[in-house]
């Protein structure tokens, strides 16, 4: 079995070099509205574009009683450039259930029935505002696993095997600690570390204990199967 890297490295990692993002606030508070809001924009969005947008957003609508109250016709509107506007529809609809149920539910699977969360989003706003020791899993995340275990398997038959191994990262209590830092701190080692086609192995906290960068075969992993 694949022995996977402390958690620790990467959480001191990510508390040197985190990435100063508009939705993330720098004392470690994580307003669920706020969480919910930028991993929906992010979805589809990229992480530079979402900023500026994220303000706006949030100066038109404050708050999830404020999104609610408004007609969904605003809300398209104030989308408008973002795409994917399924999106916004469902910010909506899922404002008005989380009105209606007295706020956001505090776990993966509550979040998960609610419009416009899927599983990964879920444990992505469950991690990061209500400290659920769950880890989202999203390609990024997928890249830097299979490499961490050198899993040869390739895309997408390989995608249940990552997801067990990913989650078995919550059995460090260093990563229970802290499950929001953990998932950006992956998000960020994802994005700027462990990049799909040259990764910066150099600069990696989890260099040395990568099985595929032991072997030399980081950039080729994960394997994908022809479509
Ligand atoms: N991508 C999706 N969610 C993110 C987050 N919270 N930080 C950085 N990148 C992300």
């Amino acid at each position: 079995a694949a022995i996977l890297p402390e958690a620790a490295p990467l959480l001191d990692w990510y508390d040197r070099h985190r990435r100063v993002l508009p939705f993330r606030t720098s004392d470690g508070r994580a307003e669920p509205y706020r969480v919910w809001l930028s991993e929906i924009m992010l979805q589809q969005t990229t992480v530079a574009a979402v900023g500026p947008r994220f303000e706006r957003f949030l100066a038109r609508f404050p708050d999830i009683a404020a999104l609610a109250a408004a007609p969904e016709a605003a809300v398209m509107e104030e989308w408008a450039g973002l795409g994917y506007y399924a999106r916004a529809r469902n910010l909506h609809a899922c404002a008005r259930q989380v009105v209606a149920l007295g706020g956001f539910p505090r776990n993966a699977e509550g979040l998960r029935a609610l419009p416009g969360i899927g599983a990964y989003t879920a444990a992505a706003i469950a991690a990061i505002a209500f400290g659920e020791p769950v880890v989202p899993v999203d390609g990024n995340v997928e890249r830097v696993v299979a490499r961490l275990a050198a899993e040869e398997m390739p895309l997408p038959a390989i995608k249940p095997r990552l997801a067990a191994l990913a989650a078995g990262f919550m059995a460090d209590p260093a990563a229970r600690a802290r499950p929001g830092d953990f998932a950006q701190a992956l998000f960020d080692l994802g994005a700027t570390i462990c990049t799909p086609r040259s990764p910066a192995c150099a600069l990696c906290p989890w260099r040395g204990g990568c099985a595929a960068q032991r072997a030399g075969i980081q950039a080729m992993l994960p394997r994908k199967s022809p479509k």
